[in-house]
């Protein structure tokens, strides 16, 4: 029988590492899948050349359910809402976990504003969708929304105030993540995971870059957008992930202009969204493009002028700050924009993918659907509509209305972190 739940640890003869679980990819979601299953008593490692690294490093960490819903997510959202409930929790016992590390978790709330009349019009659409979920979020006009961002530009023409929409740092959250797995135990292999191990017909670990054989009970591929890269997948289990491109960048607010932002500023400026998230810290950030170009991460010129330009209409003093970091990342893209939790038609592989924009956002329910699934075989109720076998032409469940976002359907495997 397939001994889930068991606690060994141990090396084989032939030199290789076996554990309960093997998760390939050590970013915020894998990391959180290995602490919360190592935390349930299995025996867990994990295969990331850089553990904390990915696009933890560039995300502005805005936990934004009800700023950030979209026609045809009514299903996402409600998972969204799950993982934003559990966020103050979820950081005091990561806190605990991982020695005392802050991971900058901010109760600061959101204002998305509208610039001009189209801007408007397209915010009160977005207000009507979320009064309709039940959601809660206020209509200001442009004075309200100037009283209480005084840098606001003067002709901002009405916004919506969303005090449930908050923001973590994912530095700090990948360090703390990582920590936390030192902590409980979970083995870290540095380096890179080339292929899934199949052994008759079922996922057995996984083998290195470096010779390395990894063998586990079960195996999470959790490798964000390269996840649809790894050799030895079955075609038809390879997840449809895609990367999608997101500039970010980093300015510094020095102490004399603070309060410079109290809360997380957005809008929609000319059909691109641009957001500032201000850290207590004094860090701003600003983002994002959304850029389908593969595997390219430059930082480019225009990347970098066109959210400074649109953030600059939205708050003009931004120019005065330093500019402390320009950087690119790659979002794991979905076909519906919904992640994919859980077991794959490969017997003893799941997968833990896809999470797109909401990868911080859904981390603490992420972790806590997949330690269930790796410990009882069950996915909870909560992430079925998640499951990876939507995308299977049998499929009848659908986490969302199909979006105009495309699918990549195939690309060549290669190793991936
Ligand atoms: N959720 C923010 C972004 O993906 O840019």
């Amino acid at each position: 029988m397939h001994p889930r739940g068991s606690t060994r640890t141990e090396s084989t003869r032939t030199g290789s590492a076996v554990s309960d679980v093997l998760v390939i990819g050590g970013g915020i979601i894998g990391l959180v899948t290995a602490w919360r299953a190592a935390r349930r008593g299995l025996c867990t490692a994990v295969v990331d050349p850089e553990p904390g690294g990915g696009a933890a490093q560039v995300a502005a960490g805005m936990l934004a359910a009800v700023t950030e819903l979209h026609y045809g997510e009514e299903t996402l959202l409600a998972l969204n809402l799950a993982s934003a409930r559990r966020y103050p929790d979820f950081v005091a016992e990561l806190r605990e976990a991982s020695g005392g590390l802050d991971v900058g978790y901010r109760a600061c709330g959101t204002l998305a504003v509208a610039l001009d009349a189209d801007d408007r019009a397209h915010l009160r659409e977005l207000h009507a969708l979320q009064s309709r979920c039940g959601l809660e979020s206020e209509w200001l006009n442009g004075r309200e929304c100037r009283r209480l961002e005084p840098m606001l530009a003067p002709g901002v023409r009405g916004g919506l105030r969303v005090d449930g929409d908050h923001q973590v740092d994912p530095r700090r959250l990948a360090a703390a993540l990582v920590a936390a797995c030192e902590r409980a135990g979970v083995v870290f292999h540095r380096g890179w995971a080339e292929r899934l191990t199949v052994v008759r017909e079922r996922a057995a670990g996984a083998a290195l870059q470096d010779g390395t054989e990894l063998a586990a009970d079960q195996v999470v591929l959790a490798a964000g957008s390269l996840s649809g890269r790894l050799g030895g997948v079955p075609d038809d289990v390879l997840p449809p992930v895609r990367p999608v491109k997101g500039q970010v960048l980093r300015l510094t607010v020095p102490r004399a202009y603070a309060p410079f932002l109290s809360r997380t500023v957005r809008a929609v400026v000319r059909g691109s969204h641009v957001y500032l998230v201000p850290r207590e810290n004094g860090e701003l950030v600003v983002g994002a493009t959304s850029e389908e170009l593969g595997w390219d991460t430059t930082v480019t010129a225009g990347g970098v002028y066109e959210l400074l330009r649109d953030a600059h209409e939205l708050v003009p003093g931004i120019t005065e700050l330093p500019l402390a970091e320009t950087r690119a990342g790659l979002r794991p893209g979905s076909p519906d924009n919904a992640p994919l939790l859980g077991p794959s038609a490969l017997p003893g592989l799941h997968l833990a993918t896809g999470h797109y924009r909401n990868g911080v956002l859904l981390t603490p329910v992420t972790g806590d659907v997949m330690a269930e699934v790796l410990v009882s075989g069950e996915l909870p109720e909560q992430a079925r509509p998640f499951a990876p076998d939507r995308f299977s032409t049998t499929a009848s469940s659908p986490a969302s209305a199909p979006s105009s976002v495309s699918s990549v359907s195939s690309v060549s495997p290669v190793g991936v972190s």
